[in-house]
């Protein structure tokens, strides 16, 4: 493999620099009208009254949506459309009732020539409200919780409920300790926002920045009862998703206002909106007690989660994900309580579940280690196991003891003091910290097609979509190795629900779902190839056998004599072909199983090894943090000077851009770890936190530099192409990591993320 693993440079990277890659909402029409969305200023009750009639005069001004007036919407079965990622944890359809869940949720839109008229207008809507007071204070909320049977990802929520509490009375060495995260908001660069057109009455384009191009379609085609063939959304470039840009309510409204004026429509949300309106990563409360073994082997893990979701949403923060995975103890007890909060609806964001997991979780493996005076690296790896634990069966390709070994070594975790307080420099306590990373392997169905043109050039074509990260790229690579090509005959087309179906991007699973797609297809066009040329009585291969024929450089050749070769042009050209096509499915084997509707493609034939099941493996990543902090001792400000992560997420597609993703997470995770939190009002339930100017991200100050190595062993069995998925796990354990650095060079415990100077003094 010539290209696969190098690291390329993104072959969109000139076309972002340059200004010339479209994102959704550039994609202006002519004709087009502007959509600005109306918050509620009240977090619960009813709407009472609206009075559009200043809006309506204003200037520009075409429309005012509001429940009263904006067209109805197919009535959502939840059920029936829970297979599709976004739905279940988003369910208030807008302007469809006059009841308030929470504040900023859109209530009216207003439609105008421009964006400033529109935007104007949407402040003289006046909207009265029969207000009743919020459910804000998840404390206070918990007792009146509920204990749901599921999490979002259909994991069991009440798993061995009670049965932990007699074992971790007896086990020799018992702690228990309550750690707590805050509300988060993704603040992706790009803000929700898209374009959309009413190609016909019953038919429409829709460029919209989305995580699923073909989720999309299905959603707006559900809502408006459309066959989904008929709306058709594109999303070539996305900049940033997190899950965020599964969000669905504000396209709804653009929709509703492109039917209703009949012109196409823009809505792009403000940064505001975006900390309201399309989802958090919500507060929670967790608590671990772990019962060990005198020489630290863990007998017995119990994990509570506490935490919330709004009043017609379901999704609830995971938190015990990475507590299912890690370490080899014999029962564990992992539990969820969920409040319902007026909060805009909790949902995925990067890493749901794990990341606030791992800083509880791996926080009380510091803990433990702390107190039998082992060294917290040994703890885990005294626990490691290469079985899930709750499914019993081995991982499908794990090398995590490789990654605590490389970290260890290349951090220098043998200077760590065992003592707190012991490394001193200048003003500075300096410690450090260490922590596990985990997160699933999935991978979905994927159909793509792959054209070869008479000039040698080819095209890879499916709906998935790159969030930004490089999938473009490792296409490319992908198949230039698959055909022998070069990197730049190859055209990748992707973020159009109208190509054949690929995975939403989501889980992590991209990588893992498109490439043996786009692998199987390029072989299925290559042996089609092969076959006209041996077939070929003017073909120096012809009468060959396939197994005697290699490629490379745009030809066929007999291994050992180059000299007979076929260039895939002249083969095109005597069959008087302009384009030979395949297009193939390859299945959900170890995914998510999220159903992807519609697949045009044949299924590619792959022998069982090449696609085993995740009933024989544990689909998992794995992944070693470390961090060395500096903690200013008099003004209590924490700063991560150095870290150090490895990652086993099998085969390494393309070294940089897989690297600066694993960059951008831990980047997040020191956000996480030491800034990052929204708090909500009690009196009005509205977040304090509104703009990035009061919700604190790291800046390039706040960012040491990072170390980042990759196990780079292909998992066997996730696929032939070896490669599971790289975007969430790099932030997993990311907090925990510093908060035990943070309590090794101060001998502060600190159990309530973020990590602010307050906490420390
Ligand atoms: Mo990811 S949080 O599943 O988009």
């Amino acid at each position: 493999m010539a290209e696969i693993g190098k690291p390329v440079d993104r072959v969109d990277g000139r076309l972002k620099v340059t200004g010339a890659a479209k994102y959704s909402a550039e994609y202006n029409q002519p004709g087009m009208v502007y959509v600005v969305p109306v918050g509620a200023t009240v977090a619960n009750g009813a709407i009472t009254g609206i009075d559009a009639g200043a809006a309506q005069s204003s200037p520009g001004v075409i429309a005012v949506l509001t429940h009263e007036n904006a067209p109805r919407l197919k009535v959502p079965n939840f059920d029936e459309l829970r297979k599709f990622i976004a739905i279940p944890h988003e369910s208030t359809i807008p302007l469809q009732d006059n009841r308030v869940h929470y504040f900023g949720q859109f209530v009216a839109a207003v439609v105008a020539e421009t964006y400033e008229q529109a935007r104007h207008a949407a402040r003289l809507v006046k909207i009265t409200y029969a207000a009743e007071k919020p459910a804000i204070d998840l404390k206070t909320e918990l007792p009146k919780g509920t204990r749901p049977a599921k999490i979002v990802q259909q994991h069991d929520a009440q798993l061995n409920a009670g049965r932990a509490a007699a074992p971790i009375a007896a086990a020799p060495i018992k702690i228990e300790h309550i750690y707590t995260t805050p509300n988060e908001v993704h603040n992706a660069l790009e803000s929700h926002s898209g374009i959309v057109v009413w190609d016909a009455p019953d038919k429409m384009t829709v460029y919209e920045g989305t995580q699923g191009t073909v989720n999309t379609s299905v959603i707006i085609s559900y809502f408006f009862d459309l066959p989904r063939e008929n709306v058709r959304v594109i999303c070539r470039y996305l900049g940033g998703g997190f899950g965020s840009k599964g969000s669905i309510l504000h396209y709804l409204i653009t929709a509703m206002a492109a039917r209703v004026v009949k012109r196409p429509a823009k809505m792009y949300l403000t940064r505001q909106m975006m900390q309201l309106n399309v989802g958090r990563r919500g507060e929670t409360i967790q608590t671990i007690a772990l019962g060990a073994a005198s020489d630290g082997k863990l007998q017995v893990i119990r994990h509570h989660t506490d935490t919330y979701a709004n009043p017609v949403s379901q999704f609830f923060e995971s938190c015990g994900l990475a507590t299912e995975v890690l370490y080899g103890a014999p029962l564990r007890e992992i539990t969820y309580r969920v409040a319902k909060l007026n909060v805009g609806a909790p949902r995925y964001m990067r890493a749901p579940g794990e990341m606030p997991g791992s800083f509880a979780l791996e926080s009380a493996m510091d803990e433990l280690a702390f107190r039998l005076k082992l060294d917290p690296l040994e703890l885990r790896v005294r626990n490691h196991t290469a079985i899930d634990p709750l499914k019993k069966i081995p991982y499908s390709g794990e090398h995590l003891l490789e990654c605590y070994r490389t970290g260890a070594e290349k951090f220098g975790w043998a200077r760590r003091k065992s003592e707190p307080r012991q490394v001193r420099s200048g003003n500075y306590l300096v410690g450090m910290g260490m922590a596990t990373a985990t997160y699933p392997g999935y991978r979905s169905k994927a159909s793509v097609r792959v054209q070869m043109t008479a000039d040698g050039a080819v095209k890879v074509m499916c709906a998935t979509q790159d969030l930004g990260t490089g999938t473009y790229t490792i296409c490319a690579q992908t198949a230039a190795d698959a055909l022998g090509l070069p990197m730049e005959k190859i055209r990748v087309e992707i973020g159009d629900s109208n190509l054949p179906p690929g995975n939403n991007s989501v889980g992590s699973q991209t990588t893992a779902s498109i490439l043996p797609a786009i692998l199987e297809t390029c072989e299925k066009l290559r042996r089609d190839l092969l076959q006209l040329a041996i077939a070929d009585p003017q073909s120096k291969i012809n009468g060959r056998r396939a197994e005697e024929i290699e490629f490379s450089e745009a030809k066929f050749f007999v291994r050992g004599d180059s000299s007979k070769s076929d260039s895939y042009a002249s083969i095109l050209r005597r069959n008087s072909k302009t384009v030979i096509e395949a297009c193939q499915t390859t299945l959900p084997v170890s995914g998510s199983g999220l159903t992807i509707p519609g697949a045009p493609c044949e299924p590619a034939q792959v022998s069982a090894e090449e696609n085993s099941d995740n009933k024989k493996y544990s689909f998992h990543s794995f992944g070693a943090q470390f961090a060395e902090v500096w903690v200013d001792e008099d003004l209590g400000i924490v700063r991560v000077r150095r870290f150090t992560s490895v990652m086993d997420v099998g085969r390494i597609m393309n070294e940089k851009t897989a690297r600066s993703q694993t960059v951008g997470g831990i980047v997040w995770g020191i956000g996480a770890a030491l800034m990052e939190e929204t708090h909500y009002d009690l009196r009005y339930a509205n977040p304090v936190q509104r703009t990035l100017a009061d919700y604190h991200v790291p800046v390039n100050l706040d960012v040491p530099e990072i170390d980042v190595y990759f196990i780079n062993k292909p998992d066997p069995h996730v696929s032939r192409i070896g490669a599971r998925g790289a975007g969430e796990i790099p932030i997993v354990g990311v907090s925990a990591a510093i908060a035990n650095a943070v309590f090794n060079a101060t001998g502060k415990r600190l159990r309530d993320l973020p990590l602010t100077p307050d906490k420390l003094l």
